[in-house]
This record gives structure tokens, C-alpha cells and sequence, in this order.
């Protein structure tokens, strides 16, 4: 099944999507294109955005969404996620979900007759990676030429974006401390999108070199859902990565401030960078929901 747990899954279809994404967001939309269908949202983790936006998307394309906690789920007693999947096959039209490990949503999509979504593993966050760029695109007029540093941890949230930004024409560089650096995997494949596209992937520890040149700073929190065992080692090692006025006065004139929220104000980032002008995370909070219509549509439409 056609399912969307990475953005590697999308690599021929990204501008598609995000065109369509734009195209919904003004207003540019066939009547409830889902009426009839619903998706059924597995979150086996916390959520705000995900949760509201998609149940809001589906709600809005005309169909329906079901909350469904991993805790009050069979899944969360045993039930195999094999099992899981073709009985909700049986139910819904799509399947969203919010998962611990990224290798339990592979073995959901392996077994699910419908379309599987991620909405955050361990892994990567591609939902989240799609309204970035929408937004980007929003803020900069293109994504082609431009680049954007990620700054911290190399999360879930970094790894999307170093898959995404080659495909779209955007230089990425990754400024984190030994230890914390994105997958293997991932930045083995960015880099095959880079070489492809003839865009640069750097990744240092130096945050004087990534931040060479940029348009975009982007960073996310030092302790995501599952690291909290190691939240006082990353609180130190973190430290000198936090985006504040002094690291923002390094990037290019003009550039914007992203965080795909929650945010710790006073960790990661500081409070006069995300709340001051430079700073667009409600639009990228927003564009989570517009994004999220153009992938139910591609994923979901008859
Ligand atoms: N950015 C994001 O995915 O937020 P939530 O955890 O609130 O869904
Ligand atoms: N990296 C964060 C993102 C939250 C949206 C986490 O996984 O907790």
C-alpha cells in the first residue's frame, strides 16, 4: 500500500504535494473531496498540532477522523500491530499514527490495506517537513538557492528536512555536537538527493561554518518524547547550540526563525528570537493543517 512514513516515500511527488498544499490553502478546492472516508489517528505519544490538524483537515475535506490512544487501544495490550492493521483495513480509509519506534509503523503499513501516515517516529517527522517547506516557500518566494541550518539535536524533525531540502534545490547544513548527529541512514540518502540536485549537506560541530550563509535557522527541543532519561547530560551538551540574538546575527539579513513546536524558551531557543520578528512558527504551526489536506487528498482521494 502507498503509504507515507518517510519522506523518501514522496522523493518523485514533493512538489506535487506542496502545490496542491498552497492551491488548498487559497481556497482552490473541490467540496469535500473525503466526504464518506475516515482516518482513523493512533498516537502512542503527546500531541497538539498533528491531532487537531489532521482531525481538522479530514473534517474540512469532508470526511471524519477517530482519535484512538495506543492506551485504550487492544494494540497497547499485546494485540499484534500486524493484527491491528487489517482489522482497521476493515474500517477506515487511512491510518495516521504517532509512534515510538518508526520499525512499528513499517510493520503497520506492511500489513494495512489502506494508507499509512507518519506522524512522528523516532525516526523522522514528514508531515512536519512538508508545512516547513510550505513555508519557506511562503517566506522566501523559493526554496531553490536558499539555505536553512538545523541547529541542535539531530531529531526526527532534522532528518525530515535533510531529506526534503536537496529535493526542493535547498542547501542544508546540521550544527550539532558530537554524538547528537542525524541518522546514518538518512544522511547517506540526503546526500544522494544532494548529489542528484546540486545542492551541499554539511554537518559540524562547528556552528560558525553551518551557519555560513543561511536563510532559514531551524532548531527543535533538546529532549524529545523518549530521551527524558538523558535530559540533564543533553541540557549541558546542548548548551552552546541554543538559537539566540547573537547566533541569529550570524545568519543572512532577512532570514527567518522555524521551530516545528513545543518549544523551551530559554533552552533551545531564546524567548527574543521566537517571539521577536524574524520568527514564523505559527505560520509553520498553521501550515501543518494546509499541508496535511494536500497529503490526505494525494493519499486518500478515490
Ligand atoms: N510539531 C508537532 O508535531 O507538534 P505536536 O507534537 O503538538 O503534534
Ligand atoms: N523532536 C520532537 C518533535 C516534537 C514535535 C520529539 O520527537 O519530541
Amino acid at each position: 500500500m502507498n503509504s507515507l512514513l518517510s519522506i523518501t516515500d514522496i522523493k518523485d511527488d514533493v512538489k506535487d504535494i506542496l502545490d496542491l498544499a498552497s492551491k488548498i490553502k487559497a481556497g482552490e478546492m473541490e467540496e469535500k473531496p473525503l466526504e464518506g472516508k475516515t482516518l482513523a489517528m493512533i498516537f502512542e505519544k503527546s500531541s497538539t498540532r498533528t491531532r487537531v490538524s489532521f482531525d481538522v483537515g479530514m473534517y474540512q475535506l469532508g470526511g471524519r477522523a477517530i482519535f484512538l490512544s495506543s492506551n485504550d487501544l487492544q494494540m497497547g495490550r499485546g494485540e499484534p500491530i500486524s493484527d491491528t492493521a487489517k482489522v482497521l483495513s476493515r474500517f477506515v480509509d487511512g491510518i495516521m499514527i504517532r509512534a515510538i519506534r518508526h520499525s512499528d509503523v513499517v510493520e503497520l503499513a506492511k500489513h494495512s490495506d489502506v494508507p499509512v501516515i507518519s506522524g512522528l517516529t523516532d525516526l523522522e517527522h514528514p508531515c512536519q517537513a512538508l508545512a516547513d517547506m510550505l513555508t519557506i516557500k511562503e517566506h522566501l518566494g523559493d526554496w531553490k538557492g536558499k539555505k536553512i541550518c538545523f541547529a541542535g539535536d539531530g531529531n526526527n524533525v532534522c532528518n525530515s528536512l535533510l531529506l526534503i531540502a536537496p529535493l526542493l534545490g535547498m542547501d542544508i547544513s546540521v550544527a550539532c555536537p558530537k554524538g547528537y548527529e542525524p541518522s546514518e541512514d538518512i544522511l547517506k540518502t540526503a546526500r544522494e538527493y544532494a548529489d542528484e540536485n546540486n545542492t551541499q549537506i554539511v554537518v559540524s560541530d562547528d556552528i560558525g561554518v553551518a551557519l555560513e550563509n543561511v536563510d532559514v535557522v531551524y532548531t527543535d527541543v533538546w529532549v524529545s518524547m523518549g530521551d527524558e532519561a538523558e535530559k540533564a547530560k543533553r541540557e549541558i551538551d546542548l548548551a552552546p547550540f541554543q538559537v539566540n540574538m547573537d547566533l541569529m546575527s550570524f545568519a543572512n539579513d532577512g532570514a527567518i526563525f522555524m521551530h516545528c513546536l513545543p518549544a523551551v524558551r530559554g533552552q533551545e531557543v531564546s524567548a527574543d528570537v521566537i517571539d521577536g520578528p524574524k520568527s514564523v512558527v505559527f505560520d509553520q504551526a498553521e501550515n501543518r493543517l494546509h499541508a496535511q489536506k494536500a497529503i490526505l487528498y494525494h493519499y486518500m482521494k478515490d
